[in-house]
């Protein structure tokens, strides 16, 4: 798969760049391509955003700004989904993850200050989504959760058997996983329930099976 970020920190992205997931999968399953719009800004200075128009505090990401840096990447309109990262956008679930997972090609468009200049989203965007409901001070983040959310999809991603049965995933009906215990046996007068020490895998599963959240 080929993830494409466009940022105006590419840098911020070398500690994830780095970690499990995403780490196990770069260079086979996974490219993950950082474009900083200010390197391919038709502005002088590396200008990429201005004051919005009608007034009001902060500053609006430029559509020529980002135009110039999907043309100087993609040569023209991208044919694959293009996703604009802003707190307006489609709420981010593991369906969500799921779907874009499958995809050959997807560009995270990240934003800062006041955002997006609406025609962005409209005219240069296939998709808008939100991480959640509140407001981070960029899309840097967002774009990190997207990549890391997507990459543990990957083949290869994880450990044998450790992506299927996780929280939100059909093999637990997309409920919540059973809760994991680990020694000491008891820590503070703390136990860990007796079945999962009973070496029972039969009643070690029926406890997990009751336990899903
Ligand atoms: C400070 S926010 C802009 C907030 C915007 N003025 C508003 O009130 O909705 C700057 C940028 O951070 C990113 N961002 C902030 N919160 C986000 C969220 N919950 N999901 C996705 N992106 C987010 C977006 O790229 C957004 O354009």
């Amino acid at each position: 798969m080929q993830l494409d970020v466009f940022t105006l920190v590419p840098h911020a992205f070398a500690w994830l760049t780095e970690q499990r997931p995403v780490a196990a999968v770069l260079g086979s399953e996974l490219d993950l391509r950082l474009f900083s719009y200010r390197d391919t800004t038709p502005l002088r200075a590396g200008q990429v955003d201005d004051e919005p128009y009608g007034g009001g505090a902060g500053m609006v990401l430029r559509v020529d700004a980002v135009a110039a840096a999907l043309e100087a990447a993609y040569g023209g309109k991208p044919d694959h989904r293009v996703v604009a990262l802003t707190p307006q956008g489609r709420q981010l679930t593991q369906a969500v993850v799921e779907e874009l997972a499958l995809e050959e090609h997807v560009t995270l468009l990240s934003a800062r200050y006041e955002g997006f200049d609406e025609r962005i989203v409209e005219h240069l965007c296939t998709d808008s989504i939100s991480i959640g409901p509140y407001v981070l001070s960029n899309g840097d983040l967002p774009a990190m959760v997207l990549v890391d959310a997507i990459a543990r999809r990957l083949p290869g991603a994880l450990a044998e058997g450790s992506g299927e049965l996780e929280s939100f995933s059909p093999d637990l009906d997309g409920k919540l996983e059973y809760p994991h215990y680990t020694r000491p046996a008891e820590f503070r007068g703390w136990p860990v329930p007796d079945v999962l020490l009973s070496g029972d895998h039969g009643k070690i599963d029926r406890w997990r099976k009751e336990h899903v959240r």
